[in-house]
């Protein structure tokens, strides 16, 4: 009798502990701006409303400097990985051109941002292209980070450059 109270009374320290870390700890600097619902734990079944979700960047995203120069080599590899259904699968939703995958775009949530469009993309520095790339929007556009190393982003960066290049305004 007495063996089973020293289990129960265990057994409730054990679950008084485990529910300590509060559930608003896990996210620290990345919250400042958003303006959605804060802290709801979505059920796993329900589906989430992404229609508001956005880049979470670090602050200084668009000062970060590219390390891989844009060789030929470099864009024929960022291209490769722009294609390939394994690592950045870019094509899928923004196409070969970047200018959109009419094909698929009635399956998108989203429309995809024009990667061909020149005075878009002229605003953009190295680095936030990097900084998208790697983290995508969630449920929007996948985290390339988690499919590509750091080097290979970069060369999608350069890749992706080429394709305002065409129109002939950054060089
Ligand atoms: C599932 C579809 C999807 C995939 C796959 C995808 N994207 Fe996107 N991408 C989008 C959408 C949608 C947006 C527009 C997001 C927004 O609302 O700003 C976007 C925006 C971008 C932007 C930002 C443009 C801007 O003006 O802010 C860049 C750069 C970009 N994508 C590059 C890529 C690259 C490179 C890849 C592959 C590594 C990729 N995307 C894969 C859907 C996708």
């Amino acid at each position: 009798m007495i063996s089973i109270l020293v289990v129960a009374s265990f057994a409730i320290t054990l679950r008084s502990f485990a529910q300590q870390p509060s559930p608003e700890t896990n996210k620290p600097q990345t919250d400042t701006k958003k303006t959605t619902t804060p802290q709801q734990p979505t059920p796993p079944a329900a589906q989430p409303d992404v229609s508001k979700n956005t880049w979470e960047l670090p602050a200084d995203a668009d000062k970060t400097k590219n390390p891989v120069e844009a060789t030929e080599e470099s864009v024929a590899k960022g291209k490769e990985l722009y294609l390939a259904k394994m690592k950045g699968n870019c094509v899928f939703c923004h196409g070969e051109t970047g200018a959109g995958n009419q094909e698929n775009l009635p399956k998108l949530r989203r429309t995809p941002a024009d990667l061909s469009n020149k005075e878009r993309m002229a605003g953009m520095s190295d680095g936030e292209l990097y900084w998208k790339i790697s983290k995508g929007i969630n449920g929007i556009m996948p985290a390339g980070e988690k499919r590509m190393t750091e080097e290979e982003r970069w060369h999608v960066v350069n890749f992706v450059r080429t394709l305002a290049k065409e129109s002939g305004v950054i060089n």
